[in-house]
């Protein structure tokens, strides 16, 4: 999708787990009418296909020959879209704990990719969170973000929003995770270079959204 042929608009929003991406990009899009899209969940349903069909996580193969047969299977909608699987399933420990060993294997972020291609051209304007989007998804987006906040306030912000699990816990998925998707070798979380980082420790998302809003008008990105 090219930005420059026309009024297509793409946000591109990364950051590591917890950041408070969610909740900024759905008040984004809730103020502006964007269409919005968490790529996460698409590595997440894999995930929990895979636990339940019993597929090896660590055999690349067979995860991308699974994630070939859901995208078959939900042929109608595309991956993304499928309203099939319910926020707690795609969020349980085991989910958490076995999506960083998907979110590695090359091929099949060649096919999440794929699809998100797919989806945007269908948008005239989206914002799309995850941890690659700016730097291997949509590279020549215009509006970049690179959202960040202390590991502590992301684990304390995460129980809260999900009324489950003890802050330790989650507090040490959290940087299992970050540390799982900042070292692995394909499409690493890390900032683009013309990605706008903020660091959400102190700001509200109303904040947030105002800082975003005005990095998109500074590089043209005609929002509203
Ligand atoms: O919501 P939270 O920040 O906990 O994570 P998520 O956005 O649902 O993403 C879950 C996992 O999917 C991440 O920890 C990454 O391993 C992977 N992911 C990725 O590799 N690339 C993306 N564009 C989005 C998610």
């Amino acid at each position: 999708m090219s930005e420059k042929s026309g009024k297509k608009v793409v946000i591109a929003v990364d950051g590591p787990a917890a950041a408070g991406k969610t909740t900024t990009c759905l008040a984004l899009a809730d103020t502006f009418g964007l269409r919005y899209l968490e790529s996460g969940r698409t590595y997440r349903i894999v995930a929990y296909e895979a636990l339940r069909r019993g597929v090896a996580v660590e055999d690349g193969r067979a995860v991308v020959g699974l994630c070939d047969d859901l995208i078959d299977e939900s042929r109608s909608t595309n991956l993304l879209a499928s309203t099939r699987y319910e926020p707690q399933e795609l969020r349980s420990i085991s989910v958490n704990r076995t999506v960083s060993a998907v979110a590695r294997i090359g091929e099949l972020r060649g096919r999440v990719t794929e699809l998100i291609h797919l989806w945007a051209n269908a948008q005239a304007r989206c914002v799309v969170e995850g941890r690659d989007i700016g730097t291997v998804v949509f590279p020549s987006a215009r509006a970049k973000f690179y959202l960040t906040a202390r590991p502590e306030t992301r684990a304390r912000r995460r129980v809260q929003q999900e009324g489950r699990g003890s802050y330790e816990e989650v507090l040490k998925d959290v940087i299992r995770r970050d540390e799982a998707d900042m070292s692995r070798s394909v499409s690493p979380l890390k900032p683009a270079p013309d990605a706008v980082e903020i660091d959400t420790t102190s700001l509200s998302v109303n904040q947030v959204v105002d800082r975003m809003v005005d990095v998109c008008r500074t590089r043209g990105v005609a929002i509203s």
